[in-house]
């Protein structure tokens, strides 16, 4: 069994985060989106990994280079335009070779793992076998229709769902995959739809097993979606901490301070996560925070967010909620006068003043 996650794509929606970094490396509870997914892999067994990457891109590489650190090999596979996932795997049959695979989207994040429908996929002896979620949106979604505990066909981002279930982003095939990608057409939004792929499969007699993923379950497609993962990743770390709290400070809940961190004067209310050499003084950091490495926090109250590396939010008089700050985001209180809100800020950023 071999492993294909996907690190492609543009990640629109995520911007102005995705205008200089990769959305797939953006950290949940201070590890990236995309190691979650080989952890994944790697715990099923698996591991010969190939990594979709774009065309153009070195920073996936260097973030997780060959493997060999976890003792699997990672072999990158440029895509040359985000042309559909049904593409991907059409541009990877080299690499998978007769093998059967996991088809693992790099954006999506599962608890409990994958090990599981592998040995289904296996003792059912399926050639295809999909991973699915109820939903409150499945217009978002590839969804199913389901019959007699059969799937009967699947629609991408269909208007009128016809179940209330997404097909989520794990999928495992043996190589008729191949002949199915190889037969569709571009859909009307110019892509290869691995649901037109798994529509295939079922019009010509494939089989196709499924199971229900009954933990949870995230595509992390959307600002939202990012900071729901990070709430449920940190429900479930184990407190650890290795930085300086001083006497003064009070920690409560589920708490993870990284070495070389200085939590002075401040009230932390688990779960939070604060990464290496990141100074908190002064400040109330609240439950489902994370807070990644080289940050300042003064004088400030922070909740239900995320802040990538080297941030600084000094003396503000607001408490910030349900946000998501970039690299090295400044937010900090200036003397002048008179008083206003001053932003330099780039582009297709969002600020919401509630
Ligand atoms: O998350 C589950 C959903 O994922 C499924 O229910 C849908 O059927 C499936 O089409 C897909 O929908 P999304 O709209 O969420 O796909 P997205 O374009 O976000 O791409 C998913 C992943 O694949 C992400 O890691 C980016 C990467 N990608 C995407 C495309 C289109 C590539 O690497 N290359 C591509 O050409």
């Amino acid at each position: 069994m071999k492993a294909l996650i996907t690190s492609g794509g543009k990640g629109t929606r995520l911007r102005p985060l995705t205008h200089t970094q990769n959305k797939h490396l953006i950290p949940i509870a201070n590890k990236k989106i995309l190691h979650y997914a080989i952890d994944t892999v790697i715990d099923a067994g698996i591991k010969e990994i190939g990594i979709i990457t774009n065309d153009d891109c070195n920073e996936v590489p260097k973030a997780f280079g060959d493997g060999s650190q976890w003792g699997v090999s990672i072999t990158y596979i440029p895509q040359k335009a985000p042309l559909g996932l049904a593409h991907v795997v059409k541009i990877s049959e080299d690499f998978i070779g007769k093998d059967p695979f996991v088809f693992y989207l790099g954006d999506n994040m599962v608890v409990g793992g994958v090990k599981r429908f592998v040995e289904e996929f296996e003792r059912e002896k399926v050639n295809c076998f999909l991973t699915l979620a109820k939903v409150k949106d499945p217009e978002r979604f590839g969804v199913p229709e389901i019959v007699n505990n059969r799937i009967i066909g699947v629609e991408e981002k269909p208007k009128a769902p016809k179940s209330q279930y997404a097909v989520a982003g794990i999928y495992i095939y043996d190589s008729t995959i191949f002949e199915a990608v190889n037969n569709i057409e571009p859909s009307a939004r110019g892509e290869l739809e691995i649901s037109d792929a798994h529509q295939y499969l079922i019009d010509h007699g494939y089989a196709v097993g499924y199971s229900e993923i009954t933990g949870w379950w995230k595509d992390t497609g959307k600002p939202i979606d990012l900071l729901e993962a990070n709430r449920l990743v940190l429900e479930h770390m184990k407190p650890r901490i290795e930085g300086n709290v001083n006497d003064k400070s009070h920690i409560a809940g589920n708490v993870t301070i990284e070495e070389g961190a200085k939590i002075i004067n401040s009230n932390i209310r688990g779960p939070v996560i604060i990464g290496k050499n990141t100074i908190i003084e002064d400040s109330y950091i609240g439950p489902f925070t994370s807070i990644q490495n080289d940050c300042h926090i003064r004088n400030s109250e922070i909740e239900f967010s995320i802040l990538l590396n080297q941030c600084k939010v000094l003396d503000i008089g607001i408490r910030i909620e349900s946000s998501l700050l970039g690299t090295g985001v400044e937010i900090i209180k200036s003397e002048d006068k008179p008083s206003t809100h001053r932003f330099f800020i780039g582009d297709q950023s969002l600020v919401e003043l509630v």
